[in-house]
């Protein structure tokens, strides 16, 4: 018996980099997996891996920050799969902007994805946890709330949002049997942050001399933070933050 056994998680973001390793990780510990991405493609490609691998996956295509494109995933998932029991809310940007050039414009984009999406996809699931009197949602945040590079104030303090939002969520989700924990993954070498401007692999290595456990992260390192927050193993659970960065802000 694996540990996710019988248990449907909801991915966004699932088509690559993060999202992606939740999805097979998941899928590993015996969840069904709805990989949920703005690029139908790359979710595909999550779920050929997940079935080469021997698991189970759908496709729900999404915009995170449209609610109404929301509300039809969680209704392709509940139709699809009988309902929610697990979401990994992870999708979001992370554009680097130095201090003086963020525009209102940017600082919008950067809050209607991160911070709105990840509040309507919880509230959506949650619909559908109730319905089967239950589940966990884990909210992803960022080792930049901990370290801010002057880049990624907009992100930074989007992230320090999520951390807020958690915890309300838990708060007011908690009577319906739904918990709500945050992961902080560190500074990774994703397709996201490869292709931004700026990020090469020596910045960083240079950024990895900041944690305790001095080697650059890979995607896999906060598989296990998820499966743990989705399974019942943090069955008493709720409200909290891990940070999964290495040791960052330690010394
Ligand atoms: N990579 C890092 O260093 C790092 C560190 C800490 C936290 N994070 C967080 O982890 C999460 C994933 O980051 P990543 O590095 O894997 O990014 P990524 O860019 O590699 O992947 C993000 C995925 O989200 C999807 N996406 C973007 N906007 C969307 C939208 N509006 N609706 C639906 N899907 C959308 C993209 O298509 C992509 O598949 C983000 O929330 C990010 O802030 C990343």
């Amino acid at each position: 018996m694996a540990r996710l056994d019988g248990k449907v998680v909801l991915v966004t973001g699932g088509g690559q980099g993060f999202g992606r390793a939740y999805c097979l990780g998941l899928a590993r510990e015996g969840a069904t997996v709805a990989v949920a991405d703005i690029n139908e493609d790359t979710a595909n490609e999550t779920r050929a891996m997940v079935e080469e691998q021997g698991g189970r996956a759908i496709v729900v295509p999404v915009d995170v920050s449209d609610e109404s494109s929301v509300l039809a995933m969680r209704d392709a998932v509940d139709q699809q799969l009988g309902g929610i029991d697990g979401l990994v809310n992870n999708a979001g940007i992370f554009p680097r902007i130095e201090l003086a050039e963020i525009t209102k414009e940017m600082w919008d984009r950067i809050y209607n994805i991160n911070v709105w999406g990840s509040f309507i996809v919880a509230r959506a699931a949650s619909h559908s946890m109730r319905q089967r009197g239950g589940g966990s949602i884990v909210n992803i945040s960022s080792s930049t709330f901990l370290t801010p590079p002057t880049q990624h104030a907009a992100y930074m303090s989007s992230k320090g949002a999520i951390m807020a939002l958690s915890r309300a969520l838990a708060t007011g989700l908690a009577p319906h049997n739904i918990r709500v924990n945050t992961i902080l993954p560190a500074l990774t070498g994703t397709e996201g942050v490869m292709s931004e401007p700026g990020y090469q692999m020596w910045y960083l290595e240079q950024r990895a001399q900041m944690q305790l456990i001095k080697r650059t992260a890979g995607a896999d390192d906060v598989v296990g933070a998820a499966i743990f927050f989705i399974s019942d193993e943090s069955a008493f659970m709720t409200g909290q933050s891990l940070s999964v960065t290495g040791g960052t802000g330690m010394q």
